[in-house]
């Protein structure tokens, strides 16, 4: 890895700024951890060139990648469920048959903090080569309130500075009221509870989660109940987000909104007044392709209500063993494209720009002087293509937090 610098100078290059395309060509300093300069090449005066080191000439930079939803910590696979699907079960009918999420509630809980970290590591290291500079992870596949906490603090250890973390900044979610794990299978209220009572309260106090997601669907959990969440949350100061309308309408984004949520995720089903509410609310719409995929689903989401009412579309991997595993954020930013008909200049302010918000950070997921310097530089001339062609190997540097974490013109330089 190369020596860490201070300054850091990229000229002549396409800049897409987490909403836009700047007009080329562009250049960029970066400076103690953050975009110190953004301007024409030729507006650079000697004092930004100074003892800046050169990184090179051409292709397009945008913000680091976001990737705002993701169920990464999670034990054994559901491959056999994939074969189950083809031929013929449905996602839902495997769910009410005890498999599904369930069962990576049984691997997930059989596993140890360790070995969690460990089945995570490879997952997490696929989407920072794929250009992710912040991940959200959820919890949900524990149930108990020791087995919840334990996927939060594997997801908070991945991030942190410490042998076997990845340069990669971690938003963590609770996500207890994902399924109802058989213990309470007859009490769904009597979970709802353990959820509120229990699980917030506790990873409030261990400072473990950012956010509290639900699901609110037939399979899972009704509006009421996951009313019951959100205020609970609000209690602790935590914000909220729902997995909605993903297999049906129940209103669940609508709520969310009203409950000030950060964002309504999957909602194929939303309808008029959900996006409406979503709207007034400032809640982001975020799209899951992979999962839209993955379970055949042919209900689109309503892209143009949300463009119509101002409402801003992240795009997001749903990584998960179940119905979407998929850990290629790029190739969401195509099957936004193709399955959604969303633009490229949309899908890419969904992983970035729009990303970021639907996870409350204001500092990355953009362009600009002054933030926090999460970028990636691409071995493309326009950032149509990034979202026209699906090709691994195009990024050509990464930078954390300021710092390269990933250069292949320096590797092309060792090789010499
Ligand atoms: O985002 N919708 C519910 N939860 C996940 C699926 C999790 C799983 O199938 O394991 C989702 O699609
Ligand atoms: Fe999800």
């Amino acid at each position: 890895m190369p020596a860490p610098h201070s300054r850091l100078l990229w000229r002549d290059v396409t800049i897409f700024d987490g909403q836009q395309e700047l007009p080329a060509p562009m250049a960029v300093l970066v400076e103690n951890g953050h975009i110190a300069k953004l301007c024409r090449t030729g507006a650079l005066t000697a004092a930004d060139t100074d003892d800046a080191r050169d990184m090179g000439c051409g292709g397009v930079i945008t913000p680091g990648l976001v990737d705002c939803h993701t169920h990464l910590v999670f034990g054994g696979n559901r491959a056999d469920e994939f074969a189950l699907r083809l031929e013929g079960a449905g996602y839902a009918e495997i769910a009410q048959a005890g498999g599904g999420i369930l069962s990576t509630v049984r691997a997930t809980r059989a596993a140890s903090e360790d070995e969690l970290l460990a089945a995570t590591l490879p997952r997490l290291t696929a989407l920072v080569a794929d250009g992710v500079t912040t991940v959200e992870i959820k919890s949900g596949y524990g149930l108990t309130v020791a087995d919840e906490l334990k996927m939060l603090r594997v997801a908070r250890r991945l991030g942190q500075a410490q042998h076997g973390s990845l340069p990669v900044r971690i938003v963590t979610t609770l996500l207890g009221a994902h399924a109802l794990p058989p213990e309470y299978s007859d009490d769904k209220d009597g979970y709802i509870r353990l959820v509120c009572d229990e699980m917030i309260p506790a990873a409030a106090a261990e400072g473990l989660a950012d956010a509290v997601d639900v699901f609110c669907e037939g399979i899972a959990f009704s509006p009421a109940q996951c009313e019951r969440v959100f205020d609970a949350a609000a209690r602790h100061g935590l914000r909220v987000k729902a997995h909605a309308e993903q297999l049906s309408n129940l209103g669940g984004a609508a709520l969310a909104a009203r409950h000030g949520a950060l964002s309504a995720d999957h909602i194929e089903y939303l309808d008029e007044a959900g996006v409406h509410a979503m709207a007034e609310a400032g809640t982001v719409a975020t799209l899951l392709p992979g999962a839209y995929l993955t379970l055949r689903e042919t209900q689109l989401p309503p892209v143009e209500a949300l463009r119509r009412h101002g409402v801003p579309i992240a795009i997001a991997t749903d990584a998960n063993p179940g119905s979407s595993p998929l850990f290629m954020p790029t190739l969401m930013l195509n099957l936004a494209c193709s399955l959604f008909r969303l633009t490229p200049r949309e899908a890419l302010a969904g992983m970035t720009a729009n990303g970021a918000r639907a996870l409350g950070l204001a500092d990355t997921g953009r362009i600009a002087e002054g933030l926090r310097a999460d970028l990636c530089v691409w071995d493309v001339a326009r950032p149509t293509e990034l979202a026209y062609a699906v090709q691994p190997g195009r990024l050509r540097q990464r930078v954390f937090n300021g710092e390269i974490t990933h250069d292949r013109t320096q590797e092309r330089r060792d090789e010499r």
